[in-house]
């Protein structure tokens, strides 16, 4: 079990994550809300019945979010966000309304923190995963099988109905309902995100969210930052996987990708994207996962794309979960206090195995670097 003082500084730490220098206004109640928990002892003793793995204080913030958006506190419900709608303003009267909130209701959030699990789905992640995907696709036209591994709620397998704007690049379906943005950075002009067609698409997730259910979306939402944009994106993508349902398959990535594979129809080439999700394996079951997707790959090339900080996770990472090179600068820049995720690709075809790191990431989907050809 975690001490209330080791859940106080991972709440400070995330508070710091979301107020850099010139940070947005609208990243501003994430923020206190964070340091608003890590100052609520009771809150923190409560916390401190939490197992560590399951993220006290993402879970904490997610339980607050969750509660005030269903029971609407008249001094707190102002300060948060619905999707769809702007941020709206923040000002000290925020923290002793969390205070009253928070002491009142102890018993409400030590609850759902008790019964529910933080999860996060960053639908923006997508237009990294689209520029991975056409980076390494076969012959122009060629469709492809998609396994989305880790997918959550499924947001991943909808990448072909977004709109994206890469750089100066428009990407995507004029009449998608949601459009996301991503900044390009570095001296490197990334390829076109044109993406192949996807013949074919399955998800998989130890623990998926079936956006069809009220419930589950009310939880993923409270799941967010309460941060205008990243609620508005996450409401919108929901909504798309709402009205196109596609399989997800609840088991363990090694258990279960083996018959998955065996799934997909023939002639299909195989794009296997994890994002933020081989991270959290132990090193043998990554180890095993790469056997899996090279014993699938003699019959037909299987990509595996990924999209995750290095490892170890933290700041001492140092290699790709995939097993690939990374330049010594790149390290350095990670281990200073980079907060970024590669993406790599590594495609197994017969007896080839070829892998290069494609991009450094921003965790959220925000910029992406591309690392040359
Ligand atoms: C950090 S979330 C990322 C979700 C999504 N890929 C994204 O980028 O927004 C990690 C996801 O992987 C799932 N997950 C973690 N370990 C897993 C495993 N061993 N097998 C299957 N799913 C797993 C979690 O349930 C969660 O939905």
């Amino acid at each position: 079990m975690p001490r209330a003082d080791d859940i106080r500084g991972q709440a400070l730490e995330v508070a710091r994550g979301w107020s850099p220098p010139g940070a947005p206004r609208s990243w501003r109640l994430t923020a206190a809300l964070f340091d608003a928990i890590a100052a609520h002892d009771e809150l923190l003793q409560r916390l401190a019945a939490v197992p560590a793995d399951r993220l006290p204080a993402l879970l904490a913030s997610a339980a607050v979010a969750f509660l005030v958006r269903r029971d609407r506190p008249v001094l707190l419900a102002g300060y948060f966000p619905e999707p769809g709608a702007d941020q709206p303003p923040f000002d000290d009267g925020f923290f002793p309304a969390f205070r009253a909130f928070c002491s009142a209701r102890l018993d409400d959030i030590a609850d759902v923190c008790r019964t529910q699990r933080y999860q996060m789905n960053e639908v923006a992640r997508s237009s990294q995963i689209a520029l991975g995907i056409a980076a390494t696709a076969g012959a122009p036209g060629d469709p492809v099988a998609l396994i989305d591994l880790g997918t959550g709620a499924g947001l991943g397998l909808q990448l072909d109905r977004y709109r994206y704007r890469i750089g100066t690049g428009t990407y995507g379906p004029a009449a998608a309902g949601l459009t996301l943005a991503c900044e390009v950075r570095g001296p490197v002009v990334p390829p076109p995100a044109q993406l192949p067609p996807i013949a074919w698409r399955t998800g998989v997730d130890v623990h998926p969210v079936d956006v069809a259910d009220p419930a589950a979306r009310a939880w993923l939402l409270a799941c967010a930052p309460p941060e205008a944009s990243a609620l508005s994106r996450l409401a919108a993508a929901m909504e798309i996987g709402r009205r196109h349902p596609e399989t997800i398959i609840s088991g363990d990535v090694v258990d279960v990708l083996h018959p998955v594979l065996g799934g997909v129809p023939p002639g299909l080439r195989i794009v296997v994207v994890d994002a933020y999700t081989a991270v959290f394996l132990a090193q043998q079951r990554r180890v095993r996962l790469a056997g899996i997707l090279a014993e699938a790959g003699r019959t037909r090339p299987v990509t595996w794309l990924s999209l995750d900080p290095l490892v170890p996770l933290g700041p001492s990472g140092r290699d790709s979960v995939q097993g690939l090179p990374v330049p010594p600068a790149l390290v350095r820049d990670y281990q200073d206090g980079g907060v970024f995720a590669v993406l790599g690709a590594r495609t197994f075809a017969g007896a080839d195995d070829r892998g290069r790191l494609l991009a450094r990431a921003h965790p959220s989907g925000g910029w992406v670097e591309w690392l040359g050809p």
